[in-house]
């Protein structure tokens, strides 16, 4: 079968005939009808995300596709991508606790951009206790996270501000948020406080670097941070005063070490939103097997512009 396969760290992964997968007890052969593209496998191929398993190895995190009984499932997790052959090949071994069921209504390419990004963006949410009422800063609003973030947060009844750095994203943010602003990590502050000027009760941060720094300062009264991403730098300074006089508090969040289980229960109760016209998903592109590589590309250069897929 056809299969990306990665043979070394920071290079170019190649497409060519790979063998069948080996399918264990407890694991199903899906036949692939897309692989997802995350920013997690374009750290993954460089090498900079620890714990990798032997090369060569098939990349990707997360996928779609159908079982021999004919079940369309979406599967993430239990080390595809990472320590074992992924998603981004013609057939996938998949562990059954990996799998979630896709119900009628909602199509395979918005289960395949609801893994990651959906599932992220809604325990982020939960960390941040957002709630109707709450006012929320997403950054990085054109995300795939983000864009997913915004929407749930609006069925909690919160009222969500959004930043992007892309004026010409503005246009799509503007269908999920209440208000956006075109902001750097310099105006960011001076930009939300005239929108909030009590601050804010959650920042879902992809960026970190200096957009936090501003993010801390923004919190509200019991107000909440959450880093999930450090798409702008990894590190940032704040004055101790901006959490603890006003009780707030920076939390983080990593996918990596959620159940796979729990994770699957996350996606199918995503997968039931979209089939209920309460969520929608916004695809970029949708590119061949063979473009994995421009794919990885896109997302390292910030053109990505929202969720990409792999097709076989
Ligand atoms: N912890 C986890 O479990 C987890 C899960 C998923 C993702 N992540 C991480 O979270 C980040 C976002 O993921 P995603 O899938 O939403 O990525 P994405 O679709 O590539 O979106 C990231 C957005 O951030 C903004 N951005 C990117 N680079 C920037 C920079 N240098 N300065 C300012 N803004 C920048 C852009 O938004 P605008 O153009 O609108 O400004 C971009 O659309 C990535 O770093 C990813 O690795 C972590």
């Amino acid at each position: 079968m056809r299969a990306v396969r990665q043979h070394a760290y920071d290079a170019a992964l190649v497409v060519e005939d790979a063998p069948a997968p080996n399918v264990a007890a407890g694991e199903t052969l899906v036949t692939l009808a897309y692989g997802s593209v995350n920013p997690l496998d374009a750290w993954i191929a460089l090498g900079s995300v620890g714990a990798a398993g032997p090369l060569p190895r098939t990349p990707g995190c997360e996928g779609v596709g159908v079982t021999a009984d004919g079940r369309r499932v979406a599967f993430r997790g239990a080390g595809l991508g990472l320590t074992r052959d992924g998603s981004w090949a013609e057939q996938v071994a998949v562990p059954d606790v990996a799998l979630a069921e896709i119900p009628q209504g909602c199509s395979d390419q918005a289960a395949a951009a609801l893994g990651i990004p959906g599932v992220t963006a809604l325990d982020c949410l939960n960390l941040a206790e957002v709630g109707s009422g709450s006012t929320v800063l997403v950054l990085g609003a054109s995300g795939g996270v983000s864009v997913i973030a915004m929407q749930l947060a609006r069925t909690r009844g919160a009222r969500v501000i959004a930043q992007t750095s892309s004026p010409d994203r503005v246009g799509l943010i503007s269908r999920y948020a209440d208000e956006v602003v075109v902001a750097t990590a310099e105006a960011l502050e001076a930009a939300v406080r005239e929108l909030a000027p009590s601050g804010v009760d959650a920042v879902i941060d992809p960026l970190a670097g200096p957009f936090a720094a501003a993010a801390a300062r923004l919190l509200a009264a019991n107000g909440s941070l959450v880093l999930y991403g450090a798409s702008a730098g990894s590190e940032f300074c704040f004055g101790p005063q901006d959490l603890y006089r006003k009780n707030a508090r920076i939390l983080g969040y990593s996918g990596l070490p959620v159940a796979p289980e729990a994770t699957a229960r996350s996606q199918e109760a995503l997968f039931a939103l979209v089939a209920a016209g309460a969520l929608e998903v916004v695809i970029a592109d949708v590119l061949p097997l063979t473009d994995a590589n421009e794919a990885l590309r896109r997302i390292r250069e910030n053109r990505a512009g929202g969720k990409l897929l792999l097709q076989p």
